[in-house]
């Protein structure tokens, strides 16, 4: 490859040497660390999980109970904290709320020591525990609520649930949500995980590090997907109307929100896992008027589209399971990164171990050796009519 060439989205260039997540797109791969995401989903938990991308293994049983002991140690915010997020106006969006609060506890813990072993594991526990106590809190406070205080007698997942709704939840309830976690920890290098990196390479704090990807996720190329889901099976309204939906959307090339991914070219290993996930979940909660819509969706999809690849992913069941758990859906993006905060941090761990700082180059397509124009003799034309 010539140096000098430009790869817009630097694709398919890679960023990084990594041995943290895998992905085959062709065969509907996930892996962490090398253990396939199915077993993962069904045999572990999030917090496990967590463990295993940030240390590179899974923990012994005392490893783990020490590490989801200090997590439940450190879940509760600073007053001043929450005092800074309540002036936050009600109406902006949870993902700004979050990226504010995230950088404020680089304020609180300022003491850097990118070196020591203890400074790293209190990061990576502070921020494991307290991200999802501000998403949370920042819910109940734009509600005029004060904020739940963490419930400690509950796990990772029930304790959110618990905060976001002042309820215990069903056991079942919080093992999906622990699954739905799980889900979303890793996956390979993407725009927010390339962010976290790129802001870890200059050595500044973990928060920073955070604060940064949380920022960058907030797009809507990014997260986001499943709330568009939503909306798009409300639009649909009925499995009678679902084939001349698909149909028009084809003929008109909208994409069709849930579907298609960069990498995947069949369906996507957590769309499978998150709709038997959901399926559960309406078995004992009661069946969603709109699943039924969204089955016959993936039919004709797969029946109109499935010759180019195009299968669900992720981003197409987690709408409807976070709903059932009575999320609202401009919730769904910080919820990613409740979860997707691991895969920053184990990145930002192996950044740290063989750091250069990203200094790419650019392909300068300016001007050269231009006049200086005094300003009494500038037109409007020169500023190509800005
Ligand atoms: N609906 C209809 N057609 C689609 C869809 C879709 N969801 N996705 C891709 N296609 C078609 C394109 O129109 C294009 O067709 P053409 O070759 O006839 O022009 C072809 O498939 C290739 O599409 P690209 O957009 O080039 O594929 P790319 O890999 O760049 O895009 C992306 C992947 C962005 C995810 C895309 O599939 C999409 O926009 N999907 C809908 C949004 C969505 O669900 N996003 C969540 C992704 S998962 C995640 O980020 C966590």
């Amino acid at each position: 490859m010539n140096v000098c060439e430009y790869i817009p989205g630097l694709e398919n260039i890679p960023a990084a040497r990594s041995s943290i997540s895998y992905v085959d797109g062709q065969e509907g791969i996930l892996e962490y660390r090398g253990i396939r995401i199915e077993e993962l989903a069904e045999k572990g938990s999030f917090l496990e999980t967590a463990y295993l991308l940030i240390w590179g293994e899974l923990p012994t049983k005392s490893e783990l109970e020490i590490f989801e002991m200090d997590i439940r140690y450190h879940r509760r915010i600073k007053y001043r904290i929450r005092d800074m997020m309540k002036c936050f106006p009600e109406t902006g969006h949870p993902m700004d709320a979050l990226q504010t609060s995230a950088a404020a506890l680089g304020l609180f813990y300022a003491r850097r020591a990118l070196d020591n072993p203890d400074y790293i594991r209190k990061a990576v526990v502070r921020l494991l525990a307290k991200i999802p106590t501000m998403v949370a809190a920042s819910h109940q406070m734009r509600r005029g609520n004060d904020p739940i205080q963490p419930n400690d007698n509950l796990d990772y997942a029930a304790n959110f649930l618990y905060m976001m709704t002042e309820r215990k939840p069903d056991p079942l309830e919080a093992r999906i949500f622990d699954v739905c976690l799980t889900l979303h920890a890793e996956h390979t290098m993407n725009a927010s995980t390339f962010s976290a990196m790129v802001t870890a390479s200059t050595l500044t704090d973990p928060y920073a590090v955070v604060a940064s990807a949380v920022g960058t996720l907030a797009g809507p190329l990014h997260g986001g997907a499943n709330e568009e889901v939503l909306r798009m099976l409300e639009e649909i309204g009925s499995v009678e109307n679902v084939r001349p939906y698909i149909e028009n959307c084809i003929v008109n090339k909208h994409k069709i929100m849930g579907f298609g991914h960069r990498v995947y070219k069949v369906k996507d290993p957590r769309a499978n896992i998150l709709q038997s996930l959901a399926e559960q979940l309406f078995e004992k909660t009661g069946h969603d008027e709109y699943y039924a819509i969204a089955l016959e969706v993936e039919k004709v999809v797969e029946e109109k589209l499935g010759h180019k690849g195009i299968y669900a992913n992720v981003d197409f069941y987690s709408g409807l399971v976070y709903r059932k758990l009575g999320i609202p859906s401009d919730l769904f993006t910080p919820l990613f990164a409740i979860a997707r905060v691991a895969g920053w941090l184990a990145h930002w761990k192996e950044q740290l171990a063989v750091n250069r700082i990203f200094r790419p180059t650019q392909v300068y397509i300016g001007e050269h050796n231009m006049p200086y124009i005094p300003i009494e003799k500038r037109a409007m034309s020169q500023r190509n009519g800005h």
